[in-house]
């Protein structure tokens, strides 16, 4: 489909379904190298197999802060650095906060905000390096939601808070980097079509409306970490917010 990012390594988190995957496929079909992580090692063994030596498939827990060191190191060892990095892991559990689990709140901060920090540490190191390179410039770029940039509604509260953390940890990171050509972008996805969101867990978003209208499929969100990654040197796109056209909220 193309070569813009030839040569280039990019570390995908949650790549074993939805817009994970499709970014892997994505980045792949633009000539990149693609490190797939998640939990779920057949997934990520199924997708290496359809796409070839371009995908390396990496069983890790995001919450294993020296599993992602250990497997980001590694990376950045055998295929000559990182150049991007796409922090896309997330869990979704929806609830009234009346009735919710407490370690569903922590698990969602620590998969949806800790670990974007943690594997965002680890890599920056290689991105700072990578961005001397032949292509002048790397990428860092998280998956976050409308829940991001307003709270959608009642049972969002803390995946909304971890999603609006995400965002203010991105615009700090984008100040700090700016002069060493690392870009830090943010993709706000409208409802997809994925596992988070076809659960079938009662308040889950397509609860709250989807059948109303079309939800995106994930690719159209892999469009658009493509188009952040592939720009010029000097063009920096920081934030996408991507709905389905009939989405009003
Ligand atoms: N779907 C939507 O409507 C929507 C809207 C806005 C934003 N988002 C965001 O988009 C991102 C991707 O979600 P999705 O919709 O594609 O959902 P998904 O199909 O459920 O994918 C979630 C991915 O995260 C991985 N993951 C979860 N916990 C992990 C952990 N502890 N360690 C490693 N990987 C972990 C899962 O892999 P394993 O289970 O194999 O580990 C899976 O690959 C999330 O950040 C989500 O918040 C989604």
């Amino acid at each position: 489909m193309g070569d813009r990012l030839q040569g280039t390594t990019a570390v995908v988190t949650g790549a074993s379904s939805g817009i994970g995957e499709a970014v892997t496929r994505a980045l792949v079909a633009h000539g990149a190298t693609v490190a797939a992580l998640a939990r779920r090692r057949d997934r990520l063994e199924t997708l290496a197999a359809e796409l070839g030596d371009a995908v390396v498939a990496i069983e890790a827990d995001v919450t294993d802060d020296d599993a992602v060191r250990g497997a980001i190191d590694r990376v950045a060892a055998d295929h000559g650095g990182i150049g991007v990095l796409v922090n896309n892991a997330g869990y979704g559990a929806w609830s009234p906060a009346l009735d919710a689990d407490l370690a569903e709140w922590r698990r969602m901060v620590e998969v949806n905000l800790t670990a974007v920090l943690a594997t965002s540490h680890a890599a920056l190191p290689h991105l700072v390096e990578a961005a001397t390179g032949p292509r002048g410039v790397a990428d860092l770029v998280s998956i976050s939601s409308i829940a991001g940039r307003k709270v959608p509604g009642p049972a969002s509260n803390v995946y909304a808070a971890t999603k609006h953390g995400v965002g203010a940890f991105s615009e700090a990171l984008r100040v700090e980097l700016a002069e060493r050509h690392v870009r830090v972008g943010l993709v706000e996805p409208g409802i997809v079509t994925s596992e988070m969101t076809t659960s079938g867990a009662e308040f889950a978003p397509d609860a709250r409306g989807a059948s109303e209208y079309r939800a995106l499929d994930p690719a159209a969100i892999a469009d658009a970490v493509v188009y952040m990654v592939s720009r010029p040197r000097g063009v920096a796109v920081h934030e996408m917010l991507v709905r389905p056209t009939e989405q009003e909220r």
